[in-house]
């Protein structure tokens, strides 16, 4: 069997409880023989800044970079508020997904049956939701030059930003999406304004040009951006696989995670390349949460979101789909028995701290087995 080698980043507030139950899950599979996990931990964020004086060190940047996937739980809090901006413990993060090149970030919107009740839509408009936004992560206009205020000198200022695309930028999020739908249920919807902006125009043309050359055997639509977020909260459940671009996604995502009811039950993956070589990427997992100073060091966090992002490593990383899929169906099993972690506490019959929400999860993996 062949070693995987995981780089693990609990990071900082309730990181190292959610981590933890990973770690747990990790032990069974390796102790079951589903899979020979090596695990290396490292530090980031504000863990990092208190152990080095950095956001992260350059030993552990040359272990994620080694690594066949990072984990990482969740940095910040108001402890390092006054740092230097660039040893915050976001910095960490966006020296992580910068030197990996992470291109493509997977935001997925699941809705469990048994948490339908706990979104802010009908229960007939989410339940069985399972939609995925593919965003482009390093283009667009949050990079694009010129990026500028200019002083006008008459009082007034003038901001600039600018959205660039590259045709190979297109294409490339465009296979990760594509890809992705050939593995569920084979919809693309792409999405862009093509009726204001170049770059929608550029995007529209290249997406349809992937899709004729390399996947006519998947549906491929086309949605603006402004109508996408409309049909988001009205009809979800016609969308598979959503791509668009760096700053539709990151609004459109940010929508679509709500229509689940808790932050605490959201994954996410961002991508890198594939090495054609090895047909390996640097990948990076992570719950779309962060470190809830709030309710950090009260054993009461949920750890799902961070064991979706271990299924999601599974899925995306190392072709073990099948493992991905218990791992969702023992959480889903574990909702439905009404145990609760407190942020989801819509319908408990009991409210399980972090530890036992993990316990209860790799119970119903064990039970399965
Ligand atoms: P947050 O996601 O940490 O918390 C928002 C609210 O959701 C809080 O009330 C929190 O208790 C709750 N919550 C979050 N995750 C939960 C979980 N697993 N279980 C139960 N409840 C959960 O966002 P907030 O408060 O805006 O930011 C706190 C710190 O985290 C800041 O320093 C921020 O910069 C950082 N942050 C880090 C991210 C990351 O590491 N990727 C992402 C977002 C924020
Ligand atoms: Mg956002």
């Amino acid at each position: 069997m062949s070693i995987i080698k995981l780089f693990v980043l609990p990071g900082d507030g309730i990181g190292p409880e959610v981590m933890a139950e990973v770690e747990k899950i990790v032990a069974w599979l390796n102790s079951e023989g589903v899979a020979r996990f090596e695990i290396e931990k490292g530090l980031v964020g504000g863990a990092a800044f208190d152990a080095h004086g950095a956001a992260i060190s350059e030993a552990d940047m040359a272990r994620a970079k080694a690594a066949d996937a990072v984990l990482l739980a969740a940095v910040g809090g108001p402890k390092w508020d006054g740092v230097p901006y660039d040893v915050r413990p976001e910095a960490g993060l966006l020296r992580l997904r910068k030197d990996l090149a992470l291109f493509a970030n997977l935001r997925p919107a699941i809705c469990y049956p048994a948490l339908a009740d706990a979104s802010s839509l009908k229960r007939e408009i989410v339940e069985g939701l399972d939609l995925m936004i593919v965003r482009e992560l390093t283009g667009g206009v949050y990079f694009g030059e010129p990026k500028q205020i200019i002083d006008l000198g008459n009082g007034q200022k003038r901001a600039i930003d600018t959205q660039v695309y590259d045709t190979y930028e297109i294409e490339r999020i465009g296979r990760v999406a594509f890809d992705l739908a050939r593995k569920r249920r084979n919809k693309v919807t792409s999405s862009e304004k093509r009726n204001v902006m170049k770059s929608g125009l550029l995007w529209h043309e290249v997406i349809s040009a992937l899709h004729v050359r390399e996947y006519p055997d998947v549906e491929l639509e086309h949605q603006l951006a402004d109508a996408l977020g409309m049909q988001l909260v009205r009809r979800p459940k016609q969308f598979d696989v959503i791509v668009t671009d760096n700053l539709f996604g990151d609004m459109l995502s940010d929508v679509a995670s709500m229509l689940t009811g808790s932050l605490g039950m959201l994954p996410s993956a961002s991508l890198g390349e594939k090495d054609p070589a090895s047909e390996s990427r640097k990948a990076l997992y992570e719950p779309v949460h962060g470190s809830a100073p709030d309710i950090a060091g009260k054993g009461m966090a949920n750890p799902i979101a961070m064991i979706g992002s271990l299924a999601m490593a599974l899925r995306y990383s190392f072709e073990m789909g099948e493992l991905a899929d218990r791992i969702e169906r023992a959480i889903s099993l574990v909702l439905e028995k009404g145990l609760r972690t407190a942020d989801i506490a819509g319908g408990a019959k009991q409210i399980l701290s972090t530890a036992q929400m993990g316990d209860a999860v790799l119970a119903e993996l064990k039970a399965a087995h």
